[in-house]
C-alpha cells in the first residue's frame, strides 16, 4: 500500500518539491472545522482558530472562508491574519504580554477582544487605547486553577502558571477594569492548556468561570462572550480524546439561561492530524547499541519530540521489502535530542520516503533554522490537486537580516 494525502500520492509530493516536506489535507482541516461548528451548533459558537498551531497564509485563509474567527498571540500573527483576508472584527488577541506598539496596531485593525491577562496590562490597554481616543473591547483571562493532565510545558490553568489572572483576584479585576475610561468589557475567557485527553478539567473550569459571570452580574457586570480557549487533544497514537458532541451539550447545559455567545479558540485540534511531515531516510546506521535511521527532517522542523518527548506516528510511504527492525528515526542536527521517534519498529532503508504523522500543528510553526536548516516547504493537497503554500526557504534568504562587518 502507497500512502497518500487525499487523492495525491506522497511519492508523487515528494519527488515535485522534495524533502522535508508539510502536507496538508485541505478537506481534513474542512471536516475538523465542520466538527466544532456542528456539535456547537445549538450555541452559535464563533471558532477563533488559534495561529499558533500554524500560521501558514493559505490555512488562514481557507478557515477565514469558512468563517472563523482567529486567536493571535502577537502582533506578526495579526499581520497574518489581515494578510490572509481575515476578519480583525473576528480576532481575539490573547497572550500575556502585549507589546504597546501591538495594542496599537490591534486597536487600529479594530480586533473584537483584548484578553488581559494582569494588572499592569489592564493599565497598559487603558492607556494605550486613551492615547488614540479609542475604546478597547476587552475580557479577562481567568485562570481557574484546574488541573489540564496534560504535560507540564502545556499546561495553563494551574496556579502556579503564568498565564491569567488568578480566579481569587478576577472580580476584583474585573472591577477595576470597569472603571477604566477607555475599556469596554466584552468577554470572560479561560483556556487551561493543550493536548487535554478527558473532558472533565474543560468542563470544571467552565463551571468555575460562570460562578464568576454569575458574581460580576451581580455586581453590573455583564460579559457578553463566554470564551473556552482551546486545548481539545487529537490522537497521535492510540490516547482517548474529547468528544465535541458531549463536550457541546454539557456546555450549553451548563450555560443554561444565561445570555452568553461562546466563543472557542482551537488550535491542534483544527490543524494537527491534516498535516504530515514527509521525509527521507538518508543512512541507516548499526550503532553500538542501538539502530538509527537518519532522515533529512530533524528537531528544526518538527521540535515537539525533542521538547515534550510527544510521540508521532512514522512509517514508510511506500513497501520497501526488507524486514522491519528497530531504530531510532533521527535528524543530522547536532543534538542528542534531536529525535523525531525512539525504538520504532520500521522496515525501511536509505532512501525511503517516511510519513511523520499528525503534523498539521506546532510543527511548521514551531520551526527553526538551527544548523542553519532551511525551513522546509509546504504544500495544501485538494481532491487531485497539489499547491505550493511556502517555498522551500534558500540560505540567501536565511542571510538576508544579516551583515558581515568587522
Ligand atoms: N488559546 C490560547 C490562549 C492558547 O495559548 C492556545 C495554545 C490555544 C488557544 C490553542 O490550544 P490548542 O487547541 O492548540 O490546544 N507547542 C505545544 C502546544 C502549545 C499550546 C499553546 N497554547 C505543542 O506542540 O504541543
Amino acid at each position: 500500500m502507497n500512502l497518500s494525502c487525499e487523492q495525491v500520492p506522497y511519492s508523487r509530493l515528494a519527488e515535485e518539491f522534495g524533502t522535508p516536506l508539510y502536507v496538508y489535507s485541505q478537506s481534513a482541516l474542512t471536516e475538523a472545522f465542520k466538527g466544532y461548528t456542528d456539535a456547537f451548533a445549538a450555541l452559535e459558537p464563533l471558532v477563533c482558530y488559534a495561529v499558533k498551531a500554524n500560521g501558514n497564509l493559505s490555512i488562514i485563509k481557507h478557515f477565514a472562508s469558512l468563517g472563523s474567527g482567529f486567536d493571535i498571540v502577537s502582533g506578526g500573527e495579526l499581520a497574518r491574519v489581515l494578510a490572509a483576508g481575515g476578519d480583525a472584527g473576528k480576532t481575539i488577541f490573547s497572550g500575556v504580554g502585549k507589546s504597546e506598539a501591538e495594542i496599537e496596531f490591534a486597536l487600529n485593525a479594530g480586533v473584537k477582544c483584548f484578553n488581559m491577562e494582569s494588572i499592569p496590562e489592564i493599565d497598559r490597554i487603558q492607556a494605550v487605547a486613551a492615547r488614540l481616543g479609542k475604546t478597547a473591547p476587552v475580557s479577562l483571562r481567568v485562570n481557574p486553577d484546574v488541573d489540564a493532565k496534560t504535560h507540564p510545558y502545556i499546561s495553563t490553568g494551574l496556579k502556579a502558571n503564568k498565564f491569567g489572572i488568578a480566579y481569587a483576584d478576577a472580580f476584583q479585576a474585573y472591577q477595576y477594569a470597569a472603571q477604566q475610561p477607555n475599556l469596554n468589557i466584552v468577554g470572560i475567557d479561560c483556556h487551561i492548556g493543550s493536548q487535554l485527553t478527558d473532558l472533565s478539567p474543560l468542563i470544571e473550569a467552565c463551571e468555575r468561570i460562570l460562578l464568576l459571570v454569575d458574581r460580576l452580574a451581580e455586581a453590573g457586570i455583564m460579559p457578553e462572550h463566554l470564551d473556552l480557549g482551546g486545548g481539545v487533544g487529537i490522537v497521535y497514537d492510540n490516547e482517548n480524546v474529547p468528544d465535541l458532541n458531549a463536550y457541546a451539550r454539557a456546555v450549553q447545559k451548563l450555560i443554561g439561561t444565561r445570555r452568553l455567545k461562546l466563543v472557542l479558540e482551537p488550535g491542534r485540534s483544527l490543524v494537527g492530524n491534516a498535516g504530515t511531515l514527509l521525509t527521507r531516510v538518508e543512512f541507516v546506521k548499526q550503532g553500538e547499541e542501538k539502530n538509527f535511521v537518519i532522515t533529512d527532517a530533524a528537531m528544526n522542523d518538527l521540535m515537539r519530540p525533542a521538547l515534550y518527548g510527544a510521540f508521532h506516528r512514522i512509517e514508510a510511504v511506500e513497501p520497501t521489502g526488507t524486514e522491519p527492525f528497530t531504530a531510532d528515526i533521527v535528524g543530522p542536527v547536532c543534538e542528542t535530542g534531536d529525535f523525531i521517534g525512539k525504538d520504532r519498529r520500521i522496515a525501511c532503508e536509505a532512501g525511503s520516503l517516511l510519513a511523520v504523522h499528525s503534523a498539521g500543528a506546532y510543527a511548521a510553526s514551531m520551526a527553526s533554522n538551527y544548523n542553519a536548516r532551511n525551513r522546509a516547504a509546504e504544500v495544501m493537497v485538494s481532491g487531485t490537486q497539489s499547491r505550493l503554500i511556502r517555498q522551500r526557504e534558500t540560505w540567501e534568504q536565511q542571510m538576508a537580516n544579516e551583515t558581515a562587518c568587522l
